[in-house]
């Protein structure tokens, strides 16, 4: 029998998690899930990059795995568990940072935004941060990385530093590579829709929440800003029309359509009726997650069991990589 290619992504528990993390990584997760042998964790390391309160980083990264599993992904099918439990990510991440350049890391646009919003705490994690997100994807052997457009600049660094190591080494990493979605990867914000939608917005109103009330997301979908024109037409490299084209590809999503066919169903009606039906679809498609969420997040035990045994199986996979790593760059490993 053919092996499967393996597949590893994930999502910070730092804040809320997002409908533009549902669509440009999560709901695509799920439908990967039959296709390859999927790895997802709760990249609970890369957050304290930034100053977090610890109960409730503990708690979010639990309610991160709540949402995952409710989301529809199946830890029968998919190992879940979390980064900080595997010590291999740390470890792969010291030896990476020696195969890393200054100059690759002063490029990544999201050190760059991090930095000037955080300016009294530009620690060196944050800027080391895309070798730590390598070792996640290198230590699994991973073939496909799905995510939004905003970690494709990591992914290409991962792919960088990987081969470098495999010039000096021989084949020790898979070369991997990201994974869009067609339409959503990267839903804009609601306010300022040439933005993406982010959960450190310091505006609620340019994103929406899985975990907001129904009214609110319906609220906020039906006051997102769009343009004068008052034609609903998908032009995706209009600047002018981001805000049209945003809604246009979230009903897409949530409807499995595409926005072009979207565009062509509203043609003619007025912003206010399509916005109504892109604020129900959304609601619509939330719902039952929501449901399934708050049955899941109730049940520690279940949870508990799951991420103890993702670990486990995250260790095995990783230790092999890594040792081979320590071999080749000359530590003692037996
Ligand atoms: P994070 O937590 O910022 O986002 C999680 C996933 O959601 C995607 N995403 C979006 N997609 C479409 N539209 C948006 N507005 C939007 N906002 C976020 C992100 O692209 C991402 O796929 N560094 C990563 C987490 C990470 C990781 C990894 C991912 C750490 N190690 C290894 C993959 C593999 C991050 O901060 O994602």
């Amino acid at each position: 029998m053919e092996e499967k290619k393996r597949i590893f992504s994930g999502v910070q528990p730092s804040g809320t998690i997002t409908l533009g993390n549902y669509i440009g990584a999560i709901k695509n997760w799920v439908d990967l899930q039959n296709d390859y042998e999927c790895i997802f964790a709760m990249m609970d390391m890369h957050t304290i990059t930034v100053r977090q309160t610890p109960a409730e980083l503990r708690k979010r990264t639990l309610e991160l795995m709540a949402l995952y599993i409710a989301c529809g992904i199946d830890p029968e099918k998919s190992t879940l568990f979390i980064q900080s439990h595997n010590s291999a990510h740390a470890e792969l991440a010291w030896v990476l940072n020696c195969y890393t350049y200054m100059g690759e890391l002063q490029r990544m646009t999201q050190f760059k935004d991090k930095s000037s919003r955080h300016a009294d705490n530009i620690n060196a994690g944050l800027f080391t941060y895309p070798v730590l997100m390598a070792s996640d994807i290198l230590l699994y052997q991973t073939e496909l990385v799905p995510v939004g457009k905003d970690q494709m600049q990591h992914i290409e660094i991962c792919r960088d530093v990987a081969q470098r190591f495999n010039a000096l080494y021989g084949d020790v990493f898979k070369i991997p590579e990201g994974l869009l979605v067609k339409s959503g990867a990267k839903i804009a914000s609601l306010q300022e829709p040439t933005k993406k939608m982010s959960k450190s917005d310091p505006n609620p109103k340019g994103y929406i929440s899985m975990m907001d009330d129904f009214n609110v997301m319906a609220k906020k979908i039906k006051s997102a800003v769009t343009d004068s024109e008052g034609v609903i037409e998908y032009r995706p490299d209009d600047e002018a029309k981001a805000g049209i084209n945003n809604l246009l590809s979230i009903m897409a999503v949530m409807t499995d359509s595409t926005p072009e066919a979207v565009a062509r169903e509203f043609s003619g009606q007025g912003y206010g009726t399509f916005k109504s039906a892109v604020a129900e679809a959304v609601v619509e498609g939330i719902k039952p997650i929501r449901a399934e969420y708050d049955r899941i997040i109730a049940d520690k035990a279940y949870l508990q069991d799951i991420y103890k045994r993702g670990a486990e199986s995250a260790a095995r996979i990783a230790n092999r990589t890594l040792k081979k790593v320590y071999k080749k760059v000359g530590f003692i490993v037996d």
